[in-house]
């Protein structure tokens, strides 16, 4: 009899797009979870590996895919039938990702998701919850009454981030890039336009800055932070290099402050598993964007662009 087969985007050269490519289904195996997606998140981490543009990459051909959801088919350890969510042990970075109809991942990447939960939302909620609330909380430390400037504040990180700072009890203001993203800011933070960002449009210097854009936007941003106050740097959609005149820098006094939820994601899994519970709720938002398996173009053109409104999601079925 002949092996069952499904689809998978494989990427074969860095800096090409995966092909959709028809592949046996994998045979379940010890220590291994073998997992029917239903959905798979296309992050800008996912673009810098098939760029091949980032510090870990794989040995190609591979599934590229960094976080997905689906129904365990086969598995010593999770219940069969059950909603899990696919993310870590390097899953599409060291090894096949989630960008396929059918994964077969190490159990410890396997985690359980309360039934119910949208499965485009399984996928892709942790990363960008679980950055908003290491920025607000473990990194930035805000503190109620504070005001906080968010860039890309209609982006997945951003949007997330601004709510999670008002509900610290911050003022905060949202920048977005481009015009039509201002009604994308979620409320209660006050929008405004990234070309218009000045100290009288701000009202005044903020305490702490969380900037997922980087580049001009980050350069035009610093200098509205009080000194002593505090910048927490998280992403670069608009630009990697950021230049510091150190005589500026001390005299400006602002911390500069990494955020990494590679290594801050135990720390802040439970908090996080909190916010999947508010998004499935409705208390917080977070826009997806759903394209098919074959529509992987469209998909990364948006999500390049910045054209897309939230997480970017493939839809397997
Ligand atoms: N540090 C970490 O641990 C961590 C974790 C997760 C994500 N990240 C990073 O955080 C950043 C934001 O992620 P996200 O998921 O929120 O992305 P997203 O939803 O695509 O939002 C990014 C925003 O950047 C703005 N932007 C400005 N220039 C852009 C350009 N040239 N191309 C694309 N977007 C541009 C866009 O907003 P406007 O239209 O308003 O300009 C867009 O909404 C990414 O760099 C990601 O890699 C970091």
């Amino acid at each position: 009899m002949s092996q069952p087969t499904s689809q998978s985007l494989v990427l074969e050269e860095f800096g090409s797009l995966p092909r959709l490519v028809e592949r046996p289904v994998p045979e379940p195996g010890p220590n291994h979870t073998l997992v029917r997606m239903r959905a798979a998140a296309v992050s800008h981490l996912d673009l810098n590996v098939i760029d091949g543009k980032f510090g870990i990459l794989p040995d190609l051909p591979a599934v590229p895919g960094t976080e997905g959801s689906g129904i365990v088919v086969a598995s010593d350890t999770h219940p069969e039938g059950s909603l899990v969510r696919l993310r870590g042990k390097a899953l599409g970075l060291r090894r096949d990702g989630t960008w396929t109809e059918y994964a077969l991942v190490p159990d410890a990447a396997v985690e359980a998701v309360p039934e119910g939960t949208d499965p485009a939302l399984a996928c892709c909620y942790f990363s960008p919850a679980g950055t908003a609330w290491a920025s607000v909380h473990t990194v930035a430390g805000v503190r109620p009454g504070e005001r906080v400037l968010v860039t890309g504040a209609a982006g997945a990180v951003g949007a997330l981030t601004a709510q999670v700072a008002a509900r610290a009890g911050a003022e905060v203001i949202g920048v977005v890039g481009r015009p039509a993203k201002l009604p994308h800011v979620p409320a209660p933070a006050k929008a405004l336009l990234a070309a218009d960002l000045s100290p009288e449009s701000v009202g005044g210097p903020v305490d702490v800055l969380i900037d997922t854009v980087g580049g001009p936007v980050l350069r035009d941003a610093l200098p509205l932070v009080r000194p002593r106050g505090r910048a927490a740097l998280v992403g670069y959609t608009a630009g990697r290099e950021f230049t510091v005149d150190l005589a500026d820098y001390l005299l400006a006094d602002v911390a500069l402050l990494p955020v990494n939820l590679m290594s801050r994601g135990k720390e802040v899994a439970a908090d996080t598993q909190r916010l999947l519970g508010d998004l499935t709720s409705g208390e917080l938002t977070l826009p997806i964007e759903r394209h098919r398996i074959d529509g992987l173009a469209p998909a990364v053109a948006r999500l390049r662009s910045g054209e897309a409104v939230g997480k970017v999601v493939l839809d397997l079925g």
